[in-house]
């Protein structure tokens, strides 16, 4: 359109070179030209672009030269606790988060602190990155950011919050979801909205039990922060999908909202929504019913928040296994011709393809029967739909031959442990009191780093966990006492007898001695990391709760509030199949980086990611590892990704082949997903470096970014920059 108005306008004025047009909105034809290329330039949105590919077409850092890669600087934010966030690039400024999640902008050059916001609300959740906005001529330009439950908008040049943006500039998610009172809903914005024109479109992290707000999708005017759009995730009466829940679910259940962002395609207007389950995860006696919009990819009207299709990859979820990635727009060829096409990838180690603007599966989907559930009031769906093509990028049975052979005796420990489990593969419904295999594990699989897809081959390139995990219901006593309330809100995490699954789910045992009773309770209101906050709990039932966790007593209270929702079952914990020295229980590899060729299914090569530096150096190498953050691919030649958890290494890829062409040691693991960017002609590739999911190392964070030396024979490619 705007080249066409262009066009027109030559014709008319008969001038040969246009620098200015009245044309509305477009801005002159220099400026957006000039846009263009520093979009190429730029990494202005998380996961890149709009696309979410993880793609950039920079290649001054490419396979000839990555070996001579280097620090160019580093930023520590002095703050602990862990980074998960992406950060994004625009003419040359970086905007991240620090872990108490202040928003701050670096010269991207040099890693020098422009300025720092800080909205003085204690940030406890992990933020995996922030959103960029700027209108059509470039003038304003905002930073939106979440904080817990709000969504501010600050000035990029100045980080000041934009008074006219909600109230005193920021917004609260808590409100309008038609839950009351606003303040004791749990929700935070853990991964960062989406920009598309002037909306801000954003969904948010939810508590696994009840109770939970809806998930519902809103956008958000970017200028005011009115809310513009609501699609509901748990629809009301008279909505598609109502009548796969129960009657008033609308009103009482919770979650299958969309916690890993988002992909948008910016031509065609649709917003690509990847939705968890809905709570409690476990058990799901009262939502009996598929339960749409949980476990789905959405495709949204942007504009007004009109569903255009829906896919849901699991009916009735009762593991967790939330689409736990954002989508990635990229264009595959089938019969020769070009197709728009959206992936997702999931927990269990599948891909899942559709043609972008219908949502037609594009490798065959298969609907396999499953056993119904054993436990009272459980209905299990039938069937669950799972594509032929790819093979999946994880292994989903765990059976005798795949146990450890590390040593003989834990080898041994594995197979006394395993013969006592239910090992039946994918979508066997949990049982009472036995532990059922859940392989891979409630963390996937894929994980919240996502993909990276190259539009140049259509490959994608997927990390993924390999390692079992176990979880299993047991019955809850139903009374209104401080244990059954901790049975019911916590166990999930922190273990029916408080010992949790450390490092990723701490111990409550012996707490009291490191925590004061006011640090407990901020923690249990507000949540921290992993943990969402329960604002519901009345005070007397917060100190009930504690007086339990620090004491042991379990005292009847005369609540004047109704305890939280209790289900009939609990779920006794998201344990790691671990051997008794701590290492994964079944045979490497324990972390893959897989390259899948989306025009045919087929893989291009697949690679263990990750070591235990103590294993690697007894000659146990190339064992793979948990890994979490995802990586990012460069029309270099390159493959980028941290992710690893023990070995805190940054690493470097031939995106063709797998072959390690670069390494560098991080201050600390790198569990985030990194990004590239020029500025004054020179490539730089960031990632935040955090740690935390290693029991033996420290966690904190630090912004660490590469570049090839200054001096080294690219400098005669680089464009001469005026001071
Ligand atoms: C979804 C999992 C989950 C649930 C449910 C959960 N927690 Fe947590 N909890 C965590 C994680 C993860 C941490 C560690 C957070 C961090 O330090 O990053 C934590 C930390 C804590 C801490 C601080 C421990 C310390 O040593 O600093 C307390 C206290 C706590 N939780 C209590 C509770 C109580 C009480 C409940 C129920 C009302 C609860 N948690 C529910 C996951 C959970």
């Amino acid at each position: 359109m705007r080249t066409l108005a262009v066009c027109i306008l030559l014709l008319v004025s008969g001038v040969a070179v246009v620098t200015f047009t009245w044309i509305p909105g477009t801005g002159s034809v220099l400026a957006e030209n000039a846009r263009a290329a520093q979009e190429q330039q730029d990494w202005p949105a998380y996961g890149g672009a709009p696309e979410n590919s993880h793609y950039s077409r920079l290649a001054q850092i490419n396979r000839s030269n990555v070996r001579q890669l280097a620090v160019a600087w580093s930023f520590d934010t002095e703050e602990e606790g862990g980074l998960q966030t992406s950060p994004v690039i625009v003419e040359g400024i970086l905007y991240g988060l620090t872990p108490t999640q202040k928003v701050f902008a670096l010269n991207a050059a040099t890693g020098k602190l422009l300025w720092k916001f800080d909205s003085e609300i204690p940030g406890r959740q992990v933020n995996r990155g922030l959103a960029y906005w700027s209108d059509s001529k470039g003038k304003e330009k905002r930073i939106l950011a979440g904080v817990m439950n709000f969504v501010y908008a600050l000035d990029a040049a100045t980080g000041k919050p934009v008074p006219s943006f909600g109230r005193d500039g920021r917004i609260d998610l808590r409100e309008n979801l038609g839950r009351e009172p606003a303040t004791a809903q749990s929700i935070a914005l853990t991964s960062p909205g989406i920009v598309y024109k002037d909306l801000i479109i954003v969904s948010g992290r939810n508590p696994e039990t009840l109770p939970a707000p809806p998930g519902d999708i809103r956008a958000y005017d970017v200028r005011t922060g009115q809310l513009r759009w609501s699609f509901h995730t748990i629809p009301h009466p008279g909505e598609v999908g109502y009548d796969t829940w129960p009657r008033d679910a609308w009103k009482t259940s919770g979650a299958a909202n969309n916690w890993a962002g988002f992909a948008l395609d910016p031509k065609r207007g649709i917003v690509y929504v990847p939705t968890g389950s809905a709570a409690f995860d476990f058990y799901g006696a009262d939502r009996i019913g598929d339960d749409l919009f949980a476990n789905c990819l959405i495709a949204l009207n942007a504009d007004t928040g009109e569903r255009i299709w829906h896919f849901q990859g699991v009916r009735h979820d009762l593991w967790d296994r939330d689409f736990p990635s954002p989508p990635a727009l990229v264009t595959v060829k089938r019969d020769g011709k070009d197709v728009d096409a959206v992936a997702q990838t999931t927990k269990q180690g599948f891909v899942y393809l559709f043609d972008r603007a219908n949502g037609k599966p594009l490798f065959p989907v298969q609907y396999q029967k499953y056993p119904p559930s054993t436990v009272p009031g459980e209905i299990a769906a039938s069937e669950q739909p799972l594509p032929t093509i790819p093979a999946p990028f994880a292994r989903q049975r765990l059976t005798e031959d795949l146990l450890t052979n590390r040593t003989p005796e834990a080898h041994q420990w594995a197979l006394e442990n395993f013969r006592r489990f239910r090992s039946e593969g994918q979508f066997v419904p949990l049982s009472v009191r036995r532990d059922t295999v859940i392989f891979p594990g409630f963390d996937g699989g894929a994980e919240w780093g996502g993909p990276a897809a190259d539009p140049e081959t259509g490959i994608i390139y997927v990390n993924a966990n390999d390692i079992a995990w176990t979880g299993a219901l047991a019955a809850n006593t139903g009374d209104d006492s401080p244990m059954a309330i901790y049975m019911s809100q916590c166990s999930v995490c922190h273990g029916e007898n408080r010992t949790g699954s450390p490092p990723a789910l701490p111990s409550l045992v012996g707490m009291e001695s490191r925590l004061t009773p006011a640090q407990i309770a901020t923690t249990i209101r507000h949540g921290k990391g992993r943990m969402p906050g329960f604002p519901n709990l009345a005070d007397d039932q917060m100190f009930a709760l504690i007086g339990f966790l620090t004491t042991g007593e379990s005292k009847e209270m005369a609540s004047s509030e109704p305890p939280p929702p209790a289900m009939k079952y609990r779920f006794t914990g998201y344990r790691r199949f671990l051997d008794p020295e701590g290492y994964p229980a079944v045979v490497p590899p324990w972390g893959t980086l897989n390259a899948i060729n989306l025009n045919t299914g087929a893989y291009v090569w697949k690679i263990p990611l990750g070591e235990y530096p103590e294993l690697a150096a007894k000659g146990q190498k190339k064992t793979g590892t948990e890994n979490y953050g995802g990586p990012i691919v460069t029309a270099g030649g390159l493959l980028f990704i941290g992710a690893t958890n023990f070995d805190k290494k940054f690493r470097a890829f031939d995106k063709a082949t797998g072959e390690l062409l670069w390494e560098s040691s991080l201050p600390f693991a790198g569990n985030a997903t990194p990004a590239t960017y020029e500025v004054n002609g020179r490539q730089f590739v960031v990632i935040a470096a955090g740690g935390g999911k290693d029991p033996k190392s420290k966690s904190g964070g630090v912004y660490v970014a590469f570049a090839l030396p200054e001096d080294s024979s690219h400098d005669a490619h680089r464009r001469a920059v005026p001071k």
